[in-house]
């Protein structure tokens, strides 16, 4: 297993490339089994939870293609409706194909996702909109059976949670159902927004994209031309590089960025004394000397996203002050603080909230990642502390970020990917 050795240094420069989002590539991909073409993905990122996905794809039987700067994924010679334990456990998000085989086949296996580190994560609100829309659905030895007898029919849809997965799986499901399909309470997460648009562009018109309610109109059956596109660029990648420039104090500047999808975590830097230079796919942070502490509560997007939780609460150990950060998504998602504790950070956790004491000067030790975005914060911890840090277990890190440690050297930091 690889580990980053990781050793401070006095401030990062330069400019940070940011690659394409993982939480809109993972639909995206799982949206080329509604297409009767091939699909034309471009700006995918470089990493394991993409490499997975594609190799389920393959599994059942379609076809992906790697050019120099796009994927093609054809699935017409898809025969296979049965998404295997195997693949599936290694990532929660392959979920993402029951929708699309159910409405494309009328019948699929997709086995249960199980939990994860940062919680029981059930996929309920999924069956039962599947289910509303004419699905059967059984649970039988860890996998979920569903079959749509008379196909899928659009109806109103009210999802009582709001669920990034569950609102693309239904969209999808809904682009090839019979009818019209009403999502209300969808998720408006711009990797859900891009998905409605390049079904929208493909032939499916959909109304309400980037709100809360979302009106799909099936084609009936009719496979889609899926018009090419590039994937969007990873708000949570940037927001992390964003704190990597606040928690060393150093000038960054992140390029092929949507600083519109930043709003909520560029608003959180300023109210720490961040100040930014801002232009339509760059963002320049000019850090302040003095960290000042900050309240968050992690909401669904638009709101602060619980997937920049950790970065902050690490960035919250440098403050002058006591910041409160409020996790309200997932019931643990707080395993970061232990390793930061271990690094010398003063972290009370209260239930739901972790109250983190600052200024507190980090100590470099070994350390163990326990999911995707504790991994980047325990690289931000380290990238301050004094002395060196291991970082272990990062295939974590690399199910969610493309070239972390190539992109943090090339702006100066001390940190060497190394083998176990
Ligand atoms: C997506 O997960 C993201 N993953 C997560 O990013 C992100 O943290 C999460 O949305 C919230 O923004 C992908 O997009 C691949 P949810 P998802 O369904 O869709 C509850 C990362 O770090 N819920 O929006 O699985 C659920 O328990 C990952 O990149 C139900 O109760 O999250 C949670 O409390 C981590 N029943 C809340 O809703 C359901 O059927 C939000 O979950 C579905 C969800």
């Amino acid at each position: 297993m690889d580990y980053l050795k990781i050793h401070n240094v006095a401030s990062l420069e330069g400019t940070i490339n940011i690659s394409g989002a993982k939480n809109a590539s993972l639909p995206l991909i799982a949206m080329s089994i509604l297409a009767k073409n091939s699909v034309h993905i471009k700006n995918l990122p470089q990493v394991v939870d993409i490499k997975t996905l594609l190799k389920l794809l393959s599994n059942l039987g379609a076809t992906c293609n790697f050019l120099d700067d796009r994927v093609i994924v054809n699935t017409t010679s898809l025969h296979e409706t049965k998404a295997t334990y195997d693949i599936v456990k290694t990532m929660r998000a392959s979920i993402l194909v029951l929708g699309p085989i159910l409405a494309r086949f009328g019948h699929c296996e997709v086995s249960l996702p199980g939990g994860c580190a940062i919680g029981q994560r059930p996929i309920d609100l999924h069956l039962k909109a599947l289910e509303q829309m004419g699905a059967k659905i059984n649970i039988k030895a860890g996998y979920i059976e569903a079959r749509t007898p008379n196909g899928l029919k659009g109806c109103e849809i009210i999802f009582d949670k709001v669920t990034v997965t569950g609102t693309a799986n239904i969209v999808m499901a809904a682009a090839l159902a019979k009818g019209v399909t009403s999502i209300t309470n969808a998720a408006r997460e711009p990797e859900v927004v891009q998905l409605c648009e390049v079904l929208h562009a493909s032939g499916v018109k959909i109304t309400g994209i980037g709100t809360a309610i979302l009106e799909i109109h099936g084609t009936d059956g009719k496979l889609l031309d899926i018009e090419e596109f590039s994937v969007i660029p990873d708000r949570i990648e940037a927001g992390t590089y964003l704190c990597a420039g606040a928690i060393t104090k150093s000038e960054l500047t992140l390029t092929n960025v949507e600083p519109k999808h930043l709003g909520a975590v560029i608003s959180k830097l300023e109210e720490m004394g961040s100040t930014f230079t801002i232009t339509k796919n760059t963002i320049t942070i000019h850090p302040s000397i003095k960290i000042k502490p900050v309240k968050i509560v992690t909401q669904e997007y638009p709101a602060f996203p619980t997937d920049m939780q950790a970065q902050f609460l690490a960035l919250a150990t440098q403050a002058d002050g006591v910041s409160i950060i409020e996790e309200r998504l997932f019931e643990n998602r707080f395993m970061h603080v232990s390793e930061l504790q271990r690094m010398g950070a003063d972290i009370t956790l209260n239930g739901h909230t972790a109250t983190v004491n600052g200024k507190m000067d980090l100590c470099g030790t070994d350390v163990m990642a326990t999911d995707l975005r504790a991994s980047s914060a325990l690289v931000l911890a380290a990238l301050v502390a004094t002395g060196e840090t291991n970082v272990h277990r990062i295939y974590h890190l690399d199910r969610g970020y493309d070239s972390l440690e190539k992109k943090l050297q090339d702006v100066g930091a001390n940190i060497q990917r190394l083998k176990e």
